[in-house]
């Protein structure tokens, strides 16, 4: 029997990459994005695959109860795979409300229209939530976070996070609703929206505007390629065990002013502008709230039992998404046109 799967958030940065490797790969099955289109979801991430006919979008918000339940009795859906998020620190600490409608209330709805549709037929079903290792809190000089890893998450975005893996949780335990859930480390890649750390210092860096670093730049997180994590959430759908949690990583350490001393260097070559000029646009602003000091995850668990670990050096990682965004500059003057001016200056002016 052909598979129907619902993708959530398919139009931002790690949906549509996922969407990317699984339209093509599984043409038997049927893929349905569902996306409210907020700031950070662009169907122009989607253009290489929107056509093929085992894909459908339905613009739709998952805080509306009555909306998903329709979608859910119409659709008939076989599994979820529920990335749709309000993903952005900085604005869950200017409004952390859009974060726990859409992260909690959100996943809630869509767990009790999965619940009411499958109702007790679990039989090749399977709810999957993509979450992240903030939850975990933060780490000192040493340490990895693992699955059984205690919850302690500080910003009102991981906190909703947390809330949302809880959640999914207690449907299992609960309703038996199988569930799955993996938590993954910092993503980089094409397609991310360029308020995030990465993409944000590449278009500022070719603008020539300062480059701005959190408090003391030493904070550290753990990259992995966007295309990676692609990878490891088709794996963990297909062959991870129900109610079970999977950790993804890089192992790939950076810390911040690290980071940004390598892209400098890049993009001075990219650029061909002479060394060090990037770099002079480092700018050390006051700090993000709150600011957890490291994350680091230990993925040995997904490489035991799945078989899975990050296929791409860092260093040729970050190369190739320098190169994506400079080549894409339409992709990019399209995202920063309109509300990204206000939410840049609201951000960033009282930071200097
Ligand atoms: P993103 O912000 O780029 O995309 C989120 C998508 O969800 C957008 O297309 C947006 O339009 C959609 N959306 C937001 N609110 C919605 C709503 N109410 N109804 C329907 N759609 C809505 O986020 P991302 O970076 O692609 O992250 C995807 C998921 O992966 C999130 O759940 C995030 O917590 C998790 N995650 C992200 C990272 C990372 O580094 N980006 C790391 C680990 C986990
Ligand atoms: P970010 O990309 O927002 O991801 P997250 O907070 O989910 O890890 O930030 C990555 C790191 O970079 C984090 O330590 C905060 C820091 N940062 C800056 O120093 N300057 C910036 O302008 C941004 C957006 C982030």
């Amino acid at each position: 029997m052909n598979k129907k799967i619902l993708i959530t958030g398919g139009a931002g940065f790690i949906g549509s990459h996922v969407l990317h490797l699984m339209v093509p790969k599984y043409p038997d099955y049927q893929f349905v994005n569902l996306d409210a289109l907020t700031y950070a979801g662009n169907l122009e991430n989607l253009k290489a695959i929107e056509h093929l006919p085992n894909y459908q979008f339905v613009k739709g918000d998952i805080t509306d109860a009555d909306f998903i339940n329709n979608l859910f009795e119409k659709e008939a859906f076989d599994g979820v795979i529920h990335l749709a998020a309000e993903s952005h620190v900085d604005r869950s600490i200017l409004s952390p409300m859009d974060f726990i409608f859409t992260n909690i209330v959100g996943t809630v709805n869509l767990l009790n229209a999965a619940k009411k549709t499958w109702s007790g037929q679990f039989e090749g079903k399977r709810f999957y939530l993509v979450s992240t290792d903030e939850v975990y809190g933060t780490l000192g000089k040493t340490g990895l976070f693992t699955e059984e890893t205690p919850y302690d998450p500080r910003s009102p975005y991981s906190a909703s996070k947390a809330s949302a893996d809880h959640l999914v949780r207690a449907y299992w335990h609960t309703y038996h609703m199988p569930v799955i859930l993996s938590n993954c480390s910092n993503n980089y890649g094409s397609y991310q929206f360029p308020e995030k750390l990465l993409p944000l210092a590449i278009n500022n860096i070719k603008h020539n505007k300062t480059i701005p670093i959190y408090g003391d730049g030493k904070y550290t997180r753990d990259w992995l390629w966007v295309k990676d994590h692609a990878e490891a959430i088709d794996l963990i759908y297909h062959e991870g065990k129900t109610a079970e949690t999977y950790n993804i990583g890089g192992h790939n350490e950076w810390q911040n002013i690290d980071l940004i001393h390598l892209l400098c260097e890049i993009m001075d070559e990219k650029l061909d502008r002479p060394k060090g000029s990037s770099a002079k646009l480092i700018t050390f602003v006051k700090d993000r709230a709150g600011h957890d000091r490291r994350y680091a995850i230990d993925a040995s668990k997904i490489k035991r039992e799945l078989g899975w670990q990050p296929s791409l050096q860092f260093a040729e990682g970050l190369r190739k998404t320098v190169d994506w965004y400079l080549d894409n500059e339409q992709w990019l003057e399209n995202v920063t046109s309109g509300n990204y001016k206000s939410y840049y200056n609201q951000q960033y002016a009282e930071r200097t």
